[in-house]
């Protein structure tokens, strides 16, 4: 297979070789049809790709920034770090991208509200942020966990207007959270609009996040190469559902020369329950609708996972990243909690930026990589989120 073969998936299945699909009941494939084919229609008209367009620069602040980090490229004493700074965009992280873009597409087929579910509360509060400014009612569901650990995003949320709805069955986390607000969703699915937080679920979902992402690629690889005038020699982003990563990667997907490395949570160790490593140690399964690796015991039950990152504590995850790991092209590799709060203290006090727990992981790599190549090597970390959400936990968990 050439590398280009990349690019055109899924096919109108929705499959990504033999992951993704819509492992659902028939009446809601007959709605994920039509929103797929809404999409298609809507996606392709110039009216909406302008609107969009619009919102992305005026709103959302892009195209955002690619800083190089000498100060920490120097402390390490190797390659050379750069961040893509999705930091920095409206509401603090890349998942604003695929919410303009799900909230814009509910307006243009006419939905009466909008539903999500979050982990660390970033999807949720860029989602009520969409919903605020296209003007559709929205709810969000969010596991009590999560609720109690990432405060300031759910007073965010209540601000903005979302009708919030807390998770209190399981473990109260992420997975959780999807089970309730897709029953919600199937309680009039053609009036409703799922707005999923992730590349997974159902298809067109991991499609349509994906194409809405892209964005993040499509100006790093620009932006690079107008600076360095080359690519960078890889390109690493964190993985939990996929959609930073997958947003990051799409772009470079056909450049042979670019190594893309997707971080996965290690949390307490990969010997331990304590993880969520799907794609390094799950196995081909299914799980909210999709084929695509699975943490699963068994009997084929999702497994409980951990990780330090909320929005990165999830037993499935994206098909296409499921595809891109079969197929040899990005490598998938970890990162431990304690790892990522060294990658989050240390970038905050060699650069000033306080990174999201999520992007923290990619950090790590970054710090474990740097050192083992020379300075005319460049790695390009997608830094999916901001940290402020986070602040406060990390401060009483090392006690500053
Ligand atoms: C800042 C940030 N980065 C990454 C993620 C993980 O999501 P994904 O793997 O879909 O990018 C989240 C999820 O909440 C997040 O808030």
């Amino acid at each position: 297979m050439t590398r280009s073969a990349f690019a055109p998936l899924p096919d109108d299945a929705g499959y990504f070789g033999r992951f993704g699909g819509q492992i659902i009941p028939p009446e809601l494939k007959r709605v994920m049809d039509e929103i797929s084919e809404a999409y298609d229609e809507i996606r392709a008209r110039d009216d909406f790709q302008q609107e969009l367009a619009g919102l992305f620069a005026d709103y959302v602040g892009r195209p955002s920034p690619i800083f190089h980090a000498r100060r920490l490229s120097e402390r390490l004493g190797g390659a050379q770090i750069h961040l893509k700074r999705e930091d920095l965009n409206h509401t603090g992280a890349h998942k604003i991208n695929h919410c303009l873009g799900e909230a814009l597409l509910a307006k243009f087929m006419g939905k009466t509200k909008v539903i999500a579910e979050t982990g660390a509360g970033q999807h949720g509060v860029a989602l009520a942020t969409a919903c605020a400014l296209v003007g559709i009612p929205c709810e969000i569901h969010m596991g009590q966990v999560d609720i109690e650990k990432e405060h300031p995003n759910v007073t965010k949320m209540k601000i903005l207007g979302a009708r919030l709805v807390p998770v209190t069955r399981g473990t109260a986390t992420l997975k959780d959270a999807v089970d309730s607000a897709f029953e919600e969703y199937l309680k009039d699915p053609r009036n409703f609009l799922y707005a999923i937080g992730s590349v997974v679920g159902p298809h067109p979902f991991p499609k349509m996040v994906r194409d809405f992402q892209a964005i993040i690629g499509r100006e790093a690889r620009e932006q690079f190469q107008e600076r360095h005038g080359r690519l960078p020699d890889q390109v690493a982003a964190c993985v939990g559902g996929g959609s930073n990563a997958i947003g990051m990667f799409t772009a470079f997907l056909d450049d042979e020369g670019v190594r893309l490395v997707g971080v996965e949570p290690a949390g307490e160790g990969l010997d331990t329950p304590r993880h969520s490593a799907t794609l390094t140690l799950g196995q081909p399964g299914e799980i909210h609708g999709m084929a695509c690796y699975v943490l699963e015991d068994e009997a084929g039950n999702p497994l409980p996972v951990h990780s330090i990152a909320s929005g990165l504590d999830y037993p499935g995850v994206g098909p296409q990243h499921s595809y891109l790991k079969e197929h040899g092209r990005v490598d998938y590799v970890t990162a431990t909690d304690d790892e990522c709060l060294d990658a989050f203290l240390t970038l905050s006090r060699v650069e000033g930026i306080i990174p999201a727990l999520e992007s923290a992981h990619a950090v790590a790599w970054a710090m474990r990589t740097a050192p083992t190549l020379g300075p005319d090597q460049h790695l390009l970390i997608n830094l999916s989120g901001r940290g402020d959400k986070d602040a406060d936990y990390v401060a009483a968990r090392l006690s500053l």
